[in-house]
Parts: C-alpha cells; structure tokens; sequence
C-alpha cells in the first residue's frame, strides 16, 4: 500500500518542494481551502477513489494534518487513495483537476453577494497559481459569489470556457430533490430536479422538469406546495447558515463538487447543471449561469439547451442579470 501524506513532502537542497513517492499512477484532484467544504470533498473524493488528492490552504499545519487524519482514515474506509496536504501550489503541479474552495463563507444575515470584493482577492491569487502550475487543469469552482467567482477564474487563468465550471445548480437541484422526497415521503433515489440561472435568490427551480419516477411533480403536488418547495430551495444556503451561525453548508457542497469530479474523471458524461460561460444559448451572452451541461473528460462538452416557457426564460433572463450585476461591480473594483 502506498500512502502519502506531508511527512513524505519536503524542501530539498535546491529549496523545491518534493514528494517521496508517486502521485502520478492515479488521477490528480487538487482541492484549494482546507475549510469545511475543501476537507469534506477531499474526504468524498479519498473514500470514493476517485484520485489522489492535495489539499492545499494557507494556513499552515491545517491541510496537512486534514489530510495526514483523512489517511489514517483509509485503512478503515479501504481505500488506498493517496492524500498530501501543503502550503504551497508545487505539489499541485499537473492535476487533472482543481477544486477551489477559498474564501470566507457567509455569516447570519449576509448574502453571497456581501463576499465579492473579499472572496474576488483570495480567487485572484488562487487562481494565479493554479494556472501556473496546472495549466491543463479543469477548474471547478465553489467560492461564492459563485457565477462572479467564475468570471474572475476565467480572467485570471486565461483557460476556454469548457475547462471553467462553476458548481451551483447540482447543489440547489440535489435541494430541490431533498425537500420534494420528503414532501412526498418518497425515495431520493426516484427523484430528479432541475435549478438554473446564478446561484443566489433569483435561482430558477423548473417544476416541470423536476420529477418522481419520471412523473414531472406538476402532476403530484398541488401548485402552492411546490411553490413553498422552490421557495425553501432558493433559500436553502440561508437555512443551513441561519441554524448553523458560524459559516455556510458543506456537505452537501462538497458532494456537489464532487458528483462532477467524477462525472469528468471517469468520462461519464452526466448532464448535470453547472454555471457555464454562456455565448448566446438561452439568449445569454458573455455570463457564466447555471444551464444543464454534459461533463466529461474535456469538461463541459456541451450546453444543453431546453425550450423554456416565457415565464421561465424571464425568470432565467432575470437571475442572469443578477450576475450582471455583480460583474459589472467588479469591473468597477481595482
Ligand atoms: C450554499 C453555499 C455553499 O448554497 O453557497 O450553501
């Protein structure tokens, strides 16, 4: 069995960075920001065995010792994932793909949008040296404000849209599955449903295409249940920082994350939703917003365009110019 973990990376000599061992006989997932959402898709990653896994965050002692307890974990869990945390990107160097984490989650009373200046810095300096030492990587990012944190990833690293995807609507739909199963007191295994548009308050929940046993739910709840359940899903980060109080979701984030790592490692070609750069699908233009997309080894390999109703195409038009917003904003900003 061959685990590493930080007691086998060090300086050597010349001052770089080593690691005793391979990482390279599996894929490589890098997982930027130890915090509770970093360490928790780390964790899904290792169990699943998808690839090996660096965690990296700037607190030092933090990603190693996540990532040193998450080994010593495997063989109980049986997995024979390696895991390496650090401080530094060099460690990083070739992964097939990164998850970006960093930045500061939302207190009770803030909205995703009061983290823009603060969370656009950290993604700023991230991003810079994800792209220098992975420049093949595809990009799943987390940090929120989700669809403005994409648009500075893109900036910032220079790399084609299909390698940049933001992880949103997988989160708010698997939400919306949550609260229909337990409306209905039915398996979350039968159930499928669709969110698009940004990740915040103007998210749009599409009822018709959200289903159990492929029976759209249109047809088993009456309108004002299914209203109350779009509802507590646009709010649904809220609930889980206004009972918590000290910092936003993360687990079912990191399994979010985690669903399209796979979905690209293993090729399978999910259609899943994902805040993609838009040019001119769905009428949007120069945006990242949630929009159902396949993910396979390329990363997003195709939008996949649905024929909204009018309602629904101005409430998707509505939460793209939320975005707008904020990126216009950030423009503003030095
Ligand atoms: C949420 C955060 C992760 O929706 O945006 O819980």
């Amino acid at each position: 069995m061959r685990l590493i973990y930080s007691a086998f990376c060090y300086k050597n000599l010349e001052n770089k960075y080593v690691i005793k061992g391979s990482l390279d006989m599996n894929q490589k997932v890098t997982v930027i920001g130890a915090g509770n959402v970093g360490a928790t898709a780390a964790q899904r990653l290792a169990e699943k065995e998808l690839a090996d896994v660096v965690l990296i965050d700037i607190i030092e002692g933090v990603p190693q010792g996540k990532s040193l307890d998450l080994a010593e974990a495997a063989p109980i869990e049986k997995h024979d994932a390696h895991l390496v945390g650090a401080n530094h990107y060099e460690v990083s160097a070739n992964s097939d793909i990164v998850i970006i984490t960093a930045g500061i989650p939302r207190k009770p009373g803030m909205s995703r949008d009061d983290l823009l200046a603060t969370n656009r810095g950290i993604m700023k300096s991230v991003v810079g040296q994800v792209a220098k030492y992975s420049p093949n990587a595809i990009l799943i990012i987390v940090s929120n404000p989700l669809d403005a944190m994409c648009h500075v990833a893109m900036e910032e690293s220079g790399f084609p849209k299909n390698r940049i995807i933001g992880m949103a609507g997988v989160l708010d739909s698997a939400r919306f599955r949550a609260f229909i199963s337990m409306e209905l007191d039915v398996s979350v295994e039968n159930i499928q449903a669709l969110v698009l548009g940004g990740h915040g308050d103007t998210m749009v929940p599409l009822p018709r295409f959200s289903t159990v046993a492929g029976v759209p739910i249109t047809e088993l709840m009456p309108p004002e249940r299914i209203d109350a359940l779009t509802v507590r899903t646009r709010n649904g980060g809220a609930e889980i920082v206004g009972l918590l109080k000290t910092g936003s979701a993360y687990y079912a984030p990191a399994s979010a994350a985690v669903e399209m790592a796979e979905s690209i490692l293993k090729d399978k070609k999910k259609i899943l939703p994902c805040a993609a750069f838009l040019e001119g699908e769905y009428g949007i233009s120069g945006l990242f917003v949630g929009v159902p997309v396949k993910l396979g080894k390329n990363g997003i390999e195709q939008v996949i365009t649905l024929k909204l109703t009018a309602d629904e195409q101005k409430a998707l038009e509505k939460s793209a110019a939320a975005v707008k917003e904020l990126v216009d904003a950030m423009k503003k900003m030095a």
